[in-house]
């Protein structure tokens, strides 16, 4: 069935210039622009974003990481969308995410606090539903 997910093209991916070459992906996947926008999100967005993440080691590197520059949101339709762009991103870890995908093709692993990891997309519906109300309101 149709379903909407948020894609985020994180500022690692945005400052490298690969908006475009990750754009391409999508739209030759067939999946649809809805809505996108270039963002500058506050602490406050970044916090109910990763709220499932508070806590962790990584959390505030990743607040401060989000918060480093621009990304660009974008609301993306298509059948199975949401497993789908997972899936055209790779897995979380650029150094072994699988050639092919947008982290094993384009993502780094700087030896940082947080994976720098070029995109962000929705995991579950309900993730999705979340997230794009936050994003986009
Ligand atoms: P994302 O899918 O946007 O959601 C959480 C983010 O936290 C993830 O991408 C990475 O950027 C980062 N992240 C998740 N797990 C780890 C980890 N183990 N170490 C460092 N960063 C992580």
């Amino acid at each position: 069935a149709t379903e909407e997910t948020l894609v985020l093209v994180k500022p690692d991916g945005v400052a490298r210039g690969l908006t475009g070459t990750i754009l391409g992906r999508i739209e030759a996947k067939g999946y649809a622009l809805v809505d996108i926008r270039l963002v500058e999100p506050d602490r406050d967005v970044l916090a109910a974003h990763y709220a499932e993440h508070e806590g962790k080691p990584f959390y505030e590197p990743l607040i401060e990481f989000m918060m480093s520059g621009p990304s660009v949101a974008i609301r993306l339709a298509g059948d199975r969308v949401i497993e789908g762009f997972r899936s055209l991103a790779g897995t979380t870890d650029p150094t072994t995410a699988a050639p092919g995908t947008i982290r094993g093709d384009f993502g780094r692993d700087w030896g940082l606090k947080v994976q720098q990891n070029l995109v962000h997309g929705s995991d579950s519906p309900e993730s999705a539903a979340r997230e794009l109300s936050i994003w986009f309101g």
